[in-house]
């Protein structure tokens, strides 16, 4: 690319930006569900645990000028593959990154014969799905419904979100 950019397999030199994009990640959702402990005390050594799992293609990082700004991956079983994650750094959103990481994510897995291609935001993540809702995923697949099982902690669920018809909090 003419921007300075470039979209490159992970090479072992990426292990701390990339463990460093996994407490981004991490801390997306601390942020949006006001839950510091979110994550657990050490969450970039997540980054550790999915680079060793058997069913991943990739990862990809994107960098900018020489630094690594971004990272997808793909989660693969049988012809069904699963993007995760998606993270582009603060200071690099909204100028097309994600979208970019998504699209290489599609083409790679066109290019391994996938039939269908699933990313799973968190119910809150509006941001996230508004990116993805753009890039063209647009099919409702599996929802997962939950209650609050702990006394007194049904507050912290905000309502706003309706799916045929009926409210859902998340
Ligand atoms: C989701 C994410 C990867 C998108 O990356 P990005 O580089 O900002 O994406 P793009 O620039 O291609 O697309 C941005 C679009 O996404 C949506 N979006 C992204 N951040 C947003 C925000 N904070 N509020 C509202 N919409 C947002 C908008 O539609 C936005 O379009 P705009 O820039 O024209 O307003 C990035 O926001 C991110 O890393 N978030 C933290 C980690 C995360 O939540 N990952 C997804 C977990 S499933």
């Amino acid at each position: 690319m003419t921007d300075g950019s470039v979209l490159r397999a992970y090479a072992p030199g990426d292990l701390e930006a990339c463990r460093a994009l996994w407490v981004e990640l991490t801390q997306r959702h601390r942020d949006i569900y006001e839950d510091p402990a979110l994550g657990g005390d050490d969450p970039g050594r997540q980054f550790d645990a999915y680079l060793a799992r058997d069913d991943l293609v990739g990862p990809w990082v994107l960098e900018v000028d020489g630094a690594v700004v971004g990272l997808t991956g793909l989660l693969v079983e049988g012809t069904e593959a699963e993007i995760e994650p998606v993270v582009v750094t603060a200071a690099h959103r909204s100028r097309g990154l994600g979208t970019r990481l998504l699209e290489h994510a599609r083409a790679e897995a066109v290019a391994r014969g996938m039939t269908h291609l699933s990313v799973r935001p968190v119910g809150r993540n509006a941001a996230a799905m508004a990116c993805f809702h753009r890039a063209g995923f647009d099919i409702l697949g599996r929802v997962e419904l939950f209650t609050e099982l702990r006394p007194g902690r049904g507050d912290r669920w905000k309502p706003g979100v309706t799916l045929h018809g009926l409210g859902y909090r998340s």
